[in-house]
């Protein structure tokens, strides 16, 4: 192996600069090295998971082609491109895109000024996808918008003003959402919502403002690398690092010498199955070898038996290869290339596409492979070679499964594979099925084929082969075998799936769980591949081959990816307002340009600190146990390790408020911080963690469910009540009484900046620094002064903005902050501390789960006279917000209706999971599910549809909750009926009759979910907020408060505020960030209350501002705004004041049961409509209309991203998002691959938002607080889900009432529309295994 001296010099560019490395460490991801090698800190790329599977890294590689002097520009995640892979390309990165220093490109413009940013962590990816796909394609389709779009996440818009922005690229692309009708949405009289008086506005943004896009302004290629491609003497590159050497052979005899000198060395190529592993499995290899680019893995060629593809090409080369080849052939010959083609589409995203290569994804053989098994029936075969020649395997079942005789030897190579034509009788498709549409990997997939005799439907050949069903894709060989020479008609289908069940057998506590889902699931695909078939049979001789029946057609196709469009309305201002007043005007967040150029500063952005470290943790693996030993002697040997830290370090309190900062002697839950390592790099203190040893004794009981903390009487809280009218009393009197149980599993908040905190110990007086992102500075500040036993007025905490929170920076980040604090302590140096994604997932939990138990009394015309509901919350091990979150609960339990006998209670469960906290909508999303069950169930039982029961039970006058709080219902009715109007509910519901009708595996369901919902907290010094506000003397003016930006654009509208109240231009205002220095003990930013409480205080402080000028401009009414400053200053008027706001005075006496615990409500209704595949469990949101009582609306813009931002938020939590825990107590969703938040192909296909308008004299500006409303409207998603899964069940003849659990995900959907499939299946009895996974809720 060559020595490092002997290195070769790494060469490539970085937005058009060179940069060139010697040493690079082989496999490092670019993330990373871009850094070390620039020595310019390019903080636009931003890291969120480091698999690759968020897009937050995107970056675009541009590669020049020798061999067609083509230069070819693709996507890429950064955190998975290994350095020396990028010898001789160009990167561009946000900043060589654009920035405010130089040019803002187009892409960026109107990403922000569409209003696609809101926290900004995601949108320097979202820039890198757009931007890429321009210089391909500078006029896309919205389809191939939505296709660049497919791998990048984003938590907080719900996506549609980023589509949106990427639209206005599209040819003929218009504002108007009503494009193509030949109608405008501005003329009054094509208006689809709001009533003409109100002056109703769709125009959220002027598209005449954005610059064009010249794609000749773009940067040229370097022209130094085409020279180097094209260089006749390229010799092998050698780039040695400390531990390990890469290798770039540049002829295929180099590689062959290499692969037989190192056979264990991977080949590495996309590095997406490589990194990961050395990432995640803590994989070693001391060599690579990296054939990339090497002519001779990138070819096509095609004969007549078919065509040859070079392993070098990537993914998406080959979705365009075999693009170009089905449109040159017949459509008989291009059967299996069309199957690959389509689930070449929906495989990851476009940026694991473009680097995943053809040659890696069939030798890696992932057990997920949505490839390999339609290669496989295909009869693909793999050309491999090696010094000692060539030869072909077969890319069939011994090959996949791994069996040796069948396998690559260690020095082969796959040089290609042939992929032949099928033929005339022979029949190829590709199945699967995943938890989301796109980049999510298969719950079951499959590759079948059956070639049958001429001219007959008797089998000649029948192969399947599935994925994720073991541990290897696997094949049904025996099966097939069998089957050769049957026809294809129905007793050989019930065979075929009698037999593969006895052939593929999962087993009861297989990896993955699912198990009774993914058995039916092979058969219901199975089943989906007959009827195909059978379609397909009919085609080729009608006479001979029935088709299939005309209402089971609908089984063949998969749900279409769709461009989402939609409207969103709102009023506009009154004319009169005057004009430069930016109050009711949709302004652009106040930092969008700088999100989208990467300019924004999050805490990991923030350039190193002298002397810095870097602290690692290392967690509790048992729920409930005793440490009975911890030895850091190894991790303290380790390279760069400084120190270790343990509870035995905190100077102050390390239990506090209830709150453990560092386990001592027993472990309370997995994913208790125990310690942390603090070393030179955070490589090096990850490493040294891993050598940290405890050991453990397990403690009984270890309680994980609600079920297990009621048996064993676990509660972190006392019960909490409240109670009107005589419920025993009236279940007596009426008509029927039903009784269910309600799950509601937890969420993930899945921000997309991680828990990040610097800590800086400063020299004097013990006083300590803090930035990080949080919802709460103070408590941070009150955490870290407890931990280090020093007054709180040593510790300063600065904010300036979160990439993202939901209530999940609320508490979180004080005991990170502490453990932080404590390591900058003790090594007296300064500290960052940046969660990875998979720690972050598992140490700071997430929204509550629920069980809610319902007692129901009701008349037989859906007239609800007695409730009595029971909710259980699993809070986890710790206090947290638990007991507030049950209070809110517990209030919140009637949502919309008027039940004049209820009583409910609630209790908070102590368990040994991870602490759950605050999360958007504070409990109530989860409860409400509840009472929309019960709802739907008395509905169920009255013959009546869900919509007429809330009708009958709605509140519909002024009228006093439960708690003995009045308030007027009018918005609500409003909103409600505007919806059942607007959405053509009766109508829609009646041809979604129509057609679950005439179409047995698909159902249609409509449900409409009204809601109410309270603003603010019931304890009155929750609601108070203070501010500060200075006018310097050139006119400026600098605001502080105490809320925190995290993406809502709290700051934004506190400049409109301030703009309004002092009468100056937005641009005249400043904020900067957020900090205990300037504005102390300020409450959390949380609850939609920021805007509503800092704005007041901002109000109060312009207002004692200009009570204070009013003598000088009484003298001077025409003066400037400067001159009045400049004479203020000359009259010694002190031009800095505070404000206050008290807060709104609510209370609540839980001994009596009533109070005013809420300042006001917000309404709302929602009806969305789906279409549910029953065969596999999928559903498509085809619509969703949502009017919103936003009273008046300080910015509409923001306002509505909140909606739809929630409203996306909450379809995950009802629908797809899915925490997995062990029986134990092991959460196994730690990151994006196993955790499943909504993608661009999720949102509703037409999505409609009204901001309804009503008053709200309370609040600022008559406003109100939207941040959180909108996650509940998500459950009409679930309701729809529900309703199209009893139209299934109905017609099946099964019960129509069934458990209404969320989240409705496809195995839950799949399993209640039960049939001959779900039958079928082998089941196990429960008490002989343990499962995979549980439910905690
Ligand atoms: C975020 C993410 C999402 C994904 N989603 C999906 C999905 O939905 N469906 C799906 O099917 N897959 C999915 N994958 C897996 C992906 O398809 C594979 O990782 C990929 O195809 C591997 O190709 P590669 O070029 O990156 O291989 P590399 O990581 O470069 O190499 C993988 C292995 O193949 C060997 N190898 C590579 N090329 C050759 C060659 N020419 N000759 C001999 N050996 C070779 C290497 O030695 C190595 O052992 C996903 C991966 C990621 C990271
Ligand atoms: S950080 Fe690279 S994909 Fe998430
Ligand atoms: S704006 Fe997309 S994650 Fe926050």
């Amino acid at each position: 192996m060559p020595s490092v001296s002997n290195s070769d010099t790494l060469t490539f560019f970085v937005n058009g600069r060179k940069v060139i490395g010697s040493h690079p460490v082989p496999s490092l991801p670019l993330l990373f090295s871009l850094t070390l090698l620039l020595l310019v800190y390019l903080k636009g790329t931003k890291y969120s998971c480091g698999s690759g599977g968020c897009g937050a890294c995107t970056v675009m590689i541009s590669r020049y082609d020798p061999k067609n002097k083509k230069i070819h520009h693709y996507p890429a995640m950064a955190c998975l491109v290994p350095i020396c892979s990028l010898q001789g390309v160009a990167i561009t990165t946000v900043e060589g895109v654009g920035s405010i220093k130089k040019r803002i490109h187009p892409v960026q413009e109107r990403l922000a000024k569409c209003h696609g940013t809101q926290c900004g962590f995601c949108s320097p990816g979202m820039v890198m996808s757009i931007y890429t796909l321009l210089r391909n394609h500078p006029e896309p389709t919205p389809g191939q918008i939505m296709e660049a779009l497919g791998g990048n996440l984003c938590r907080c818009t719900g996506y549609r003003p980023i589509i949106e922005s990427g639209r206005t690229f599209c040819q003929g692309s218009t504002v108007c959402q009503m494009k193509g009708s030949g109608k405008c949405c501005m003329d009054p009289d094509e208006r689809p919502f709001g009533s003409r008086e109100e002056k109703m506005s769709s125009k959220l943004y002027d598209e005449d403002e954005f610059q064009p896009l010249d794609p000749s302004q773009e940067p040229i290629f370097p022209p130094e690398l085409i020279r180097m491609a094209e260089d006749p003497n390229k010799r092998r590159l050698t780039f040695q690092g400390e531990r390990t050497t890469w290798i770039m052979p540049v002829t295929l005899q180099d590689l062959l010498e290499l692969k037989a000198s190192y056979p264990k060395a991977p080949l590495v190529m996309g590095n997406t199955a490589v990194g990961p592993s050395i990432r995640f499995k803590d994989e070693f290899h001391p060599v690579f070898i990296s054939p990339l680019g090497l002519p001779e893995l990138y070819f096509v060629n095609t004969t007549d038996k078919g065509t040859t593809i070079g392993a070098g090409y990537s993914l998406a080369q080959l979705n365009n290869a075999l693009g170009f080849l089905v449109s040159e052939h017949p459509k008989e010959k291009t059967k299996t290339y069309r199957a690959l083609l389509k689930h070449l589409r929906t495989l990851a995203g476009p940026q694991i596409r473009n680097m995943a290569t053809l040659g890696g994804h069939v030798v890696s053989r992932p057990n997920i492979s949505d490839l390999n098994p339609i290669l496989a029936a295909g009869n693909a075969t793999i050309n491999v070679i090696s010094k000692e020649g060539e030869r072909q395997i077969p890319l069939n079942g011994p090959f996949l499964e791994g069996l040796p005789e069948a396998n690559l030897r260690p020095e082969e190579v796959v040089l290609s594979v042939s992929i032949p034509y099928s033929a005339q009788w022979h029949f190829v498709s590709g199945l699967r099925l995943a938890q989301r549409q796109e980049n999510a990997a298969a719950i079951v997939n499959a590759g079948m084929s059956v070639e049958f005799e001429e001219g007959t439907n008797t089998i000649k050949e029948l192969q399947m082969f599935f994925g994720n069903v073991a541990s290897t894709v696997v094949s049904a060989s025996q099966t097939c075998k069998q089957l050769a020479g049957r026809e294809w008609d129905d007793q050989m289908l019930n065979d075929l799936c009698q037999w593969v069940l006895e052939e593929i057998r999962i087993p009861p506590a297989a990896k993955g769980g699912m198990v009774e889902y993914r058995r039916t699931l092979i058969i219901s695909l199975l089943f989906k591949f007959y009827l195909k078939v059978r379609r397909w049979l009919n085609k080729m001789d009608p006479q001979k081959f029935p088709d299939i029946p005309a209402n089971f057609v609908s089984a063949l196709d998969d749900f279409p990816i769709v461009t989402p469009q939609g409207i969103q309305m709102f009023q506009c201002v009154d004319p009169s307002q005057p004009q430069q007043d930016p109050v009711g005007h949709p302004i652009m967040h106040q930092s969008a340009i700088k999100h989208a150029t990467g300019e924004a500063i999050y805490v990991d952005d923030m350039p190193p600190i002298d002397q810095e470290l870097f602290l690692a943790v290392v967690t509790s693996t048992r729920a409930h146990a005793r440490i009975t030993s911890l030895d850091v002697s190894e991790a303290l040997a380790c390279p760069g390790v400084v120190d270790v830290i343990t509870a035995e370090d905190v100077p102050g309190d390390n239990n506090y408020s209830g709150e453990i900062f560092f386990a001592q002697i027993e472990v309370i839950c997995v994913g208790q911080i125990v310690c942390t390592v603090a070393a030179n790099t955070y490589a090096h203190a990850k490493e040294a963690a891993k050598r940290v040893k405890i050991t453990y004794e397990d403690i009984d009981p270890k309680i994980i469910t609600i079920e297990q903390a009621l048996e064993h009487g676990s509660f972190l809280s006392p019960e909490k009540k409240i109670e009107q009218g005589n419920v025993d009393d009236a279940f007596k009197h009426v008509d029927q009484v039903i009784e269910g149980e309600i799950h509601v599993e937890g969420q993930e908040h899945f921000y997309m900046e991680t828990q990040s905190i610097l800590a800086i110990p400063q020299t004097e007086d013990k006083e300590m620094v803090l930035h990080l992102g949080t919802q709460f500075p103070t408590r941070v500040q009150e955490y870290v002064s407890a931990a280090l036993k020093v007054p709180r007025n040593r510790i300063a905490c600065h904010m300036k903005r979160a990439g993202g929170a939901f209530g999940g920076k609320v508490t979180k980040p004080a005991l990170l902050g502490a453990v932080c604090a404590v390591a900058a302590h003790k090594t007296g140096r300064p500290i960052r501390f940046i969660l990875e994604r998979g720690d972050d997932m598992l140490i700071t939990a997430g929204r509550h789960p629920l069980l809610g138990k319902y007692k129901v009394g009701f008349m037989s015309n859906g007239e609800i006279k007695a409730a009595d509901v029971e909710y259980y919350i699993n809070g986890g091990c710790t206090p947290d917000e638990s007991e507030l979150v049950i209070e809110f609960v517990v209030l919140k339990s009637e949502n919309a209706y008027h039940i004049p006998n209820f009583r409910c209670r609630g209790r908070a469960c102590k368990t040994n999971l991870p602490s759950n906290t605050a999360f958007r909508g504070f409990g109530f999303p989860q409860a409400m599910v509840v009472v929309e069950a019960y709802i739907a169930a008395v509905a169920s039982k009255c013959n009546l549809l869900p919509e007429e029961v809330k009708e009958i039970n709605m509140y519909k006058q002024t009228s006093k909750t439960a708690y003995k709080q009045a308030f007027n219902p009018e918005p609500l009715r409003r909103c409600w009926k505007e919806c059942l109007e607007k959405a053509s509910f009766y109508a829609r519901k009646q041809a979604a009759e129509e057609f679950n009708k005439k179409n047995y595996w698909k159902k249609r369901g409509l449900a409409v979910t009204p809601m109410k919902y309270s603003i603010g907290l019931p304890i009155a010094f929750y609601n108070q907020a203070a501010a500060l506000v200075h006018i310097y003397l050139d006119g400026s003016v600098l605001v502080t408060h105490g809320g925190c930006e995290l993406g809502q654009g709290l700051h934004t509208k506190i400049i409109q505020v301030v703009s309004r109240e002092l009468g100056i231009p937005q641009s005249y205002v400043h904020l900067s960030e957020t900090s205990t220095v300037t504005v102390p003990n300020a409450v959390f930013t949380a609850g939609s209350m920021g805007a509503d409480t800092n704005g007041k205080a901002v109000q109060n402080a312009c207002q004692v501002l200009l009570d204070r000028l009013h003598p000088i401009i009484k003298k001077n009414p025409k003066g400037k705004w400067e001159e009045w400053v400049a004479k203020a200053f000359e009259e010694s008027i002190s031009l800095s004041a505070t404000g206050y706001f008290k807060g709104y005075q609510t209370n609540m006496d839980w001994e009596k049961e009533e109070g005013n615990p809420y300042p006001y409500y917000v309404y709302g209704a929602a009806c969305s409509e789906v279409e549910v595949d029953c065969l596999t469990g999928a559903h498509k949101l085809l619509r969703t209309d949502i009017f919103m009582d936003a009273a008046f609306s300080i910015n509409p813009a923001l306002d509505i991203g909140q909606i739809e931002g929630a409203f996306i938020q909450g379809m995950g939590l009802y629908t797809i998002e899915e925490l997995k825990y062990s029986p134990d107590g092991v959460l196994y969703s730690r990151g994006p691959d196993d955790y499943k938040i909504p993608t661009v192909t999720e949102i509703p296909e037409e999505f409609y938002v009204t901001l309804v308008r009503s008053r709200n004299p309370i609040a600022i500006y008559s406003s109100k607080g939207l941040g959180e409303a909108g996650m509940f409207m998500g459950s009409s998603v679930l309701f729809a889900v529900y309703d199209a899964v009893a139209a299934a069940r109905k017609e099946r003849g099964l019960s129509d009432t069934f458990p209404l659990n969320s989240p409705a995900t496809p195995e839950v959907i799949r399993m209640a529309c039960m049939d001959q499939f779900t039958d079928m299946i082998p089941r196990d009895d429960p008490s002989t295994f343990t499962p995979w996974s549980i439910h905690v809720s």
